[in-house]
């Protein structure tokens, strides 16, 4: 990649400026002749040749691919992969099924995840035929927006968890992410995840800042550059996507967000199986301040059968799977797992904090219609059973900004409210 760069800047010394006029936003942007063909290059090794396309009311490009050309097919690791086509055994939920009592006390929600529509792509009428699946495509818009081509669909590293991080030099130097989350205490073996997630829409101030609300999958250290993560849920990031909807994401690294990994399907690894949800896509509706709630049930598990990790969605929808050779650590098993929140304060002005919000925008305290939550936190066991999080530890590095709360009833089990509006009179 470097040494290709440097070979089309020596073969065009001049560079020809070219006004490029793009996508239906018409921002004209100021783009090297050179730059543009770097990015068309590496788009049309991602976007691949869709069998039909559909429009999403939203704007979004929809392209259904053919399940064999899709891109985790590219991973030099995957070169050979059979996908998986029998389906993996979902985790068995032991125990007294909090279904019953579930559905009375949350009869006043409404449960996105087994409503037919709940993409805002789903609007269009027209699905994706059996055998590809639904890719959003990428545009040259969309890289543009990111600092640079590596750049496009990673994620920069974050500092998490210990709490002398801080202060460290990276969130000082504005490139703070800030979290309120959950996370299963000590260190054990664990095989997956499972939790339901209230969705919302916050206000994001800066391009460059993202609010998101996740679990992690985690296996290796958080101080060494081996840490392998899985993650998946709902973000809003108008760098990554180019507005402030929120999206059904994945993320995977097994460097500690350095060299592997992307959100999505931006680079190759995720083998996506399910023909009607598109990674990456608006989710609509999405809660409202006293009003309808929605939430998603995201489930994350390795199958003892072949060791892939799978994504479920809803109570038995699968996704897809990222292949066990992507990891070095996963490849064995979880460590920790984690649930909640992730901001970025880049502080852009006067070092104020940021007003870009998580979760609802609303501290935990204010309950049920109004925070964000996160219910019925379940992790996977050994022996491929669902167990309810018995402990869990909280962390947010300052309540003032975001902060969270943790509790137990029988219909929600382990849950939390989270969030915060970030800059207020206490977090200036
Ligand atoms: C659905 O997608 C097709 C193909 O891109 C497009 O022509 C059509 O206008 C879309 N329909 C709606 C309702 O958005
Ligand atoms: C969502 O709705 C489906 C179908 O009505 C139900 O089976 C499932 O248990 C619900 N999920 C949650 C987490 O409430
Ligand atoms: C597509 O798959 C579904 C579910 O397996 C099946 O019901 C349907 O008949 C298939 N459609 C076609 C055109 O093969
Ligand atoms: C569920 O969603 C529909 C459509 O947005 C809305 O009309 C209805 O009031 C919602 N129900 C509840 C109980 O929130």
């Amino acid at each position: 990649m470097r040494k290709r760069r440097s070979f089309l800047y020596a073969r065009t010394p001049h560079l020809l400026l070219l006004l490029l006029l793009v996508g239906g936003a018409s921002a004209a942007r100021r783009v090297s002749r050179p730059r543009l063909h770097r990015i068309q290059k590496h788009l049309a090794k991602i976007n691949k040749p869709p069998i039909l396309t559909i429009e999403s009311p939203d704007g979004d490009i929809i392209d259904c691919i053919h399940k064999r050309r899709q891109p985790a097919l590219d991973h030099p690791l995957l070169k050979n992969h059979k996908i998986q086509k029998s389906p993996p055994e979902f985790p068995r939920s032991l125990g007294p099924k909090p279904n019953d009592e579930l559905r009375k006390t949350t009869a006043g929600i409404n449960n996105s995840s087994s409503t037919g529509t709940w993409q805002a792509w789903h609007g269009n009428g027209t699905w994706c035929p059996n055998g590809s699946v639904p890719v959003r495509r990428s545009t040259v818009d969309d890289v543009l927006r990111a600092k640079s081509l590596f750049d496009y669909g990673r994620k920069r590293p974050s500092l998490r968890l210990s709490k002398r991080q801080v202060d460290a030099p990276d969130v000082v130097s504005g490139n703070g992410h800030e979290h309120a989350i959950a996370y299963t205490p000590g260190t054990s073996e664990l095989y997956g995840a499972k939790s339901t997630i209230n969705v919302w829409d916050p206000w994001i101030e800066q391009g460059n800042e993202f609010s998101l609300s996740q679990m992690w999958v985690l296996s290796g250290s958080f101080d060494g550059s081996d840490l392998n993560s899985i993650e998946a849920g709902w973000q809003v990031s108008p760098e990554l996507y180019g507005d402030a909807r929120p999206r059904l994401f994945t993320y995977w690294t097994s460097d500690s967000y350095q060299a592997t990994g992307c959100y999505n399907l931006l680079c190759s690894g995720f083998v996506q199986t399910n023909s009607r949800i598109a990674i990456g896509a608006a989710i609509s509706p999405v809660s409202s301040f006293s009003g309808s709630q929605f939430d998603i049930t995201i489930l994350i598990w390795k199958d003892p059968k072949l060791g892939n990790w799978w994504m479920g969605f809803g109570e038995n929808t699968l996704v897809g799977y990222w292949p066990s050779e992507l990891f070095t650590h996963l490849a064995d098993h979880a460590t920790m797992v984690e649930f909640g929140g992730e901001v970025v304060n880049s502080r852009a002005e006067d070092g104020a904090h940021t007003t870009t919000q998580m979760g609802s925008g609303r501290f935990s305290g204010d309950g049920f219609g109004h925070a964000s939550y996160f219910r019925n936190l379940e992790v996977v066991d050994s022996d491929n059973s669902l167990s309810a999080v018995q402990s869990i530890s909280t962390l947010a590095e300052d309540t003032n900004c975001y902060d969270i709360r943790s509790s137990y009833d029988a219909d929600w089990g382990t849950h939390f409210y989270y969030g915060g509006p970030g800059k207020n009179d206490r977090c200036p």
